[in-house]
């Protein structure tokens, strides 16, 4: 289901660093109107200034659903429909799953899972009602392999993500909407700023993929959406390593526990 972001409205979570702020420049370069979105509205508004004129800034926290409509209303007040929503924020508690508290494990469901949850509550019957549009859900490689064992509620976030966006996909599709799950290797942002740290730190374990930049990945995710694309991969190999998983997932398992033994 492709999507010309010629003049398309766009609304960005986490807009402010990263990704989300690639991905808004990507969008604007292609004509489209970002709402440039962020839990720091100066962030927000830094950004939706660089779109030479095709930006507008509002704060909005992922975890609370009247920032959501908010932003909702505010881009009908504006523009009168939205064409794409891309749910990008992500937070990271890393450590020794024994060492990562409970509390952190709901913050990380709240903000990464839930916050998805809860943009489909605010935008969908948006969408559904225009019979048109596009989602893109931001999730990891993480989120398609196993190898995230020190960070455990990132990894079971990002698959939740995948799995969820996966069965979006089957119900909007044929409802006139398309939906997109990035699932980006390294990329060099501010993610650092998102990780709460437990324990001692444990050595990588798993498939090492290349960093790549930010701007690179804005144009991936502009790609993706123009051509209707599901899986938005910033590293190809990740799909060689899903294909080894998909032929024998114990194989896999006992290959990356032989590696690291
Ligand atoms: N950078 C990587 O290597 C990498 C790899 C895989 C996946 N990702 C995913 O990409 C997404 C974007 O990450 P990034 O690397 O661009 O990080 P980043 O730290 O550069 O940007 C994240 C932005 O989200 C904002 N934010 C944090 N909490 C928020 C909240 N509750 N509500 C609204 N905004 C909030 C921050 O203020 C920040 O501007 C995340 O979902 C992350 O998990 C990143």
């Amino acid at each position: 289901m492709s999507m010309d972001l010629h003049d398309a409205v766009t609304v960005v979570t986490g807009g402010g660093s990263g990704i989300g702020r690639a991905s808004a420049h990507a969008f604007a370069r292609r004509g489209a109107r970002v709402v440039v979105t962020d839990l720091e509205a100066e962030r927000a508004h830094t950004v939706a200034g660089e779109l030479g004129g095709r930006g507008v800034a509002a704060r909005c926290d992922v975890t609370d659903l009247d920032d959501l409509r908010a932003v909702r209303d505010l881009v009908l007040d504006r523009f009168g429909r939205v064409d794409v929503v891309m749910n990008n924020v992500g937070i990271l508690a890393v450590g020794p799953v024994e060492d990562i508290p409970l509390d952190a494990w709901q913050r990380v469901i709240d903000v990464n899972l839930l916050s998805v949850v809860r943009s489909n509550l605010v935008f969908l019957p948006l969408l559904l009602g225009q019979g048109s549009g596009h989602v893109v859900n931001t999730a990891s490689t993480a989120g398609l392999l196993p190898y995230g064992f020190d960070r455990l509620p990132y990894t079971a976030t990002k698959h939740a993500v995948v799995g969820l966006s996966e069965s979006l996909a089957l119900y909007l599709r044929p409802r006139g909407i398309g939906v997109s799950c990035l699932c980006p290797a390294g990329v060099a942002t501010n993610i650092v700023e998102q990780i709460t740290f437990y324990g001692e730190p444990a050595a990588p374990q798993g498939p090492a993929f290349p960093v790549v930049d930010a701007d690179s990945v804005g144009e991936l995710v502009a790609d993706g959406i123009s051509e209707g694309r599901f899986l938005i991969l910033t590293a190809p190999e990740a799909a060689d390593e899903l294909r080894e998983l998909g032929a024998d997932v114990d194989l896999y398992l006992s290959r990356l526990t032989k590696d690291a033994g």
